[in-house]
């Protein structure tokens, strides 16, 4: 979910409602706002639906208030509707919350107040937290509104960001941090308060990241008071310049972020480099790994750990680190690691892989490896996020902002990242000779260069591709060695945008299950290029060819055996197979994009999904 909180001298409206569009990513099934007026009274307006939705229903709160809040909403308890849709208000009126997470003890906590006469509106664990902050004002007059939110909040367990106003207090917003992201803008006589940045760049280049169990009371008069949780203790804020730009966040011409983001590869996986390679001195930089590097030399096994899409770049990462650094790596999903009791040692290494850095199962997985005295070492996109934070060591994706739901650029700058991590450590470890080192590294050093091709070689193909496959209900991808992930990946990005049903398979694999569906209405995307099993992908595609199905062959230009066969022939350069998922990847994000877009689905935001899912 996504929150943005305003107060100053504009139109809180405006602010509130621009904020919450840039947030959209974050979810997206309701939204809402709540204003306070020059009476000092709340004024509420939410639904069901887009911020479009929302602005439809609310346009004469425009001008009306200086200070404000509103939400955008990926439902966790209760469906998407009017009535669950944030913000909640406590049974008096008079108090109003908008809230990004989940209070897990929100049962209980409702039954007390149920029995205390409370009632409620909604289906959400919010309305608890909302009337429970009344209950403590109620129970003890003297207490102030920040205080009976301190109190809430040492009642509730789980993960939460809140932002709270309350009528009698007008001018104060309190807002509280518990898992969940939230950042504090400063500007000249106004404040701004965000679940991230985006929605206050272009006023203030000046934040505080709120810290985990801080919460903050923030007015006008008095500034940002920041205090724990726990014990109230006053916390000096920590005032960050922003590196955020507004053009960064926008569309800059293109249909859809998504568009844009695939487009910028060849950037992204530049930036990503920048600094770090350096191909005439022959050296991969990269503190954070030198650093630490006896840790990784010794390490009894790496294991990644990641969600969706940054997850498959996990599996691609263990073939390049096991392959040139030769130490055993183990991928698994954040989710199914932090529940099973893993055995870790303090000999393990343990590398985080997310985009947003905020993902909770991600996060939740990495604590249970430091407790259990593992060295943890992240790899996110979003500087300064959750994860950055508490890992021993990382490096950053440079990226850029990653808007589009279905991840492009972020997962070839992860790709990126691992390659270079790789390359660092076999050539430490011994295990990567100085000569293939060196030829490695000049190849990938013009990856860039083979991103531009690809993508203004195949960009009009794929449209034209793209519209034969419109009414297609199921999808298979295969592919084998480093293409076995990008197979993984490709059909996720349609599975998420085009909600056709697709599958990603080792192409070996296939003769043990999958190829009882083939037939002459099954599309199959296949990743064939010349390094890596080509001779075994052929007899694979002659299966498949035998049994009619429809085959969209990806392969190195002047290729012959796998392109007589296919039915469409995607080409891209050829490359060492290290680098040929990131090569690979491209086409197949556009393929996604232009089927998704030809179904008329919302690629930027596509339904059920959320961008950062900070919640497990
Ligand atoms: C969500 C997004 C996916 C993403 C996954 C992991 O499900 O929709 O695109 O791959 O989270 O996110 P992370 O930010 O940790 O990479």
């Amino acid at each position: 979910c996504g929150i943005v909180g305003y107060t100053g001298f504009q139109d809180a409206y405006d602010i509130v409602i621009n904020g919450l569009r840039r947030l959209e990513y974050r979810g997206y099934d309701s939204a809402g706002i709540v204003l306070e007026d020059s009476a000092n009274k709340f004024e509420v307006e939410k639904t069901k639906g887009k911020v479009d939705d929302l602005v439809n229903i609310s346009k004469e709160l425009k001008g009306r208030a200086n200070i404000g809040m509103g939400h955008t909403r990926w439902a966790t308890h209760g469906v998407p509707s009017d009535r669950n849709s944030h913000p909640h208000l406590s049974n008096n009126g008079k108090i109003a919350i908008v809230h990004n997470g989940i209070i897990e003890n929100y049962d209980t906590i409702k039954t007390m107040l149920t029995e205390k006469g409370f009632t409620f509106q909604s289906e959400t664990d919010t309305e608890v937290l909302v009337n429970l902050i009344q209950y403590f004002m109620d129970l003890n007059p003297e207490i102030d509104f920040p205080t009976a939110v301190r109190y809430a909040l040492n009642e509730v367990y789980g993960a939460y960001a809140i932002t709270v106003l309350h009528e009698d207090y007008p001018g104060v917003l309190v807002v509280g941090r518990l898992g969940s992201p939230l950042a504090i803008g400063i500007g000249d006589k106004e404040y701004f308060i965000a679940s991230d940045a985006s929605p206050f760049v272009e006023f203030t280049k000046e934040a505080i990241y709120l810290e985990e169990g801080h919460m903050a009371t923030i007015s006008l008069e008095q500034g940002v008071d920041i205090r724990t949780i726990n014990d109230n203790s006053k916390i000096e804020p920590e005032i960050q310049k922003l590196k955020l730009s507004l053009e960064q966040i926008e569309k800059g011409g293109y249909e859809h972020f998504m568009l844009k983001e695939i487009f910028e590869q060849p950037k992204s996986v530049h930036d990503t480099m920048r600094g770090r390679l350096l191909v005439d001195e022959g050296v991969i930089k990269m503190a954070g790994i030198w650093d630490h590097v006896e840790r990784f030399k010794n390490a009894n096994r790496i294991i990644i750990i990641a969600c969706g899409t940054s997850w498959h770049a996990g599996l691609i990462g263990e073939y390049l680190i096991e392959e040139y650094a030769r130490i055993p790596v183990e991928v698994e999903y954040a989710s199914e690691f932090r529940y099973r009791n893993p055995i870790i040692t303090d000999k393990d290494v343990v590398i985080a892989i997310s985009q947003s850095g905020e993902t909770a199962d991600t996060m939740a997985a990495l604590k249970l490896a430091k407790e259990k005295g593992a060295f943890i070492y992240g790899i996110c996109n979003v500087v300064d996020s959750s994860i950055a934070r508490i890992t021993d060591a990382g490096s950053y994706t440079h990226a850029g902002p990653e808007i589009g739901v279905a991840s492009t650029k972020a997962f070839t700058a992860q790709l990126t990242i691992l390659t270079l991590i790789a390359f660092k450590l076999g050539k430490h470890n011994g295990t990567l000779g100085n000569a293939e080192f060196m030829s490695l590294i000049a190849e990938l050093d013009a990856i860039p260069k083979r991103i531009e091709e690809v993508l203004s070689s195949t960009h009009e193909q794929i449209q034209q591709i793209s519209k034969d496959f419109v009414e297609t209900t199921n999808f298979l991808y295969l592919g084998r060695g480093y293409n076995y992930p990008a197979a993984l990946e490709g059909a996720l990005k349609l599975k998420e945008i085009s909600y056709i049903h697709a599958e990603g398979y080792p192409a070996a694999e296939m003769k043990h299950g999958p190829i009882a569906l083939i037939d002459e209405n099954m599309p199959i995307v296949i990743i064939a290029p010349k390094k890596g099993h080509y001779d075994k992908i052929v007899s694979n595609v002659q299966e498949i060819k035998a049994r009619k199905g429809k085959i969209i062959a990806v392969v190195n230009k002047g290729d012959r055996q796998v392109s007589e066969m296919a039915d469409y022939v995607i080409e891209i350069p050829e490359t060492s197979e290290c680098f040929s998922p990131i090569v690979a990847s491209v086409p197949l994000q556009l393929l996604a994009y232009y089927i998704a877009v030809y179904r008329g689905a919302n690629v930027d935001q596509p339904r059920n999904l959320a961008k950062s899912v900070t919640v497990e």
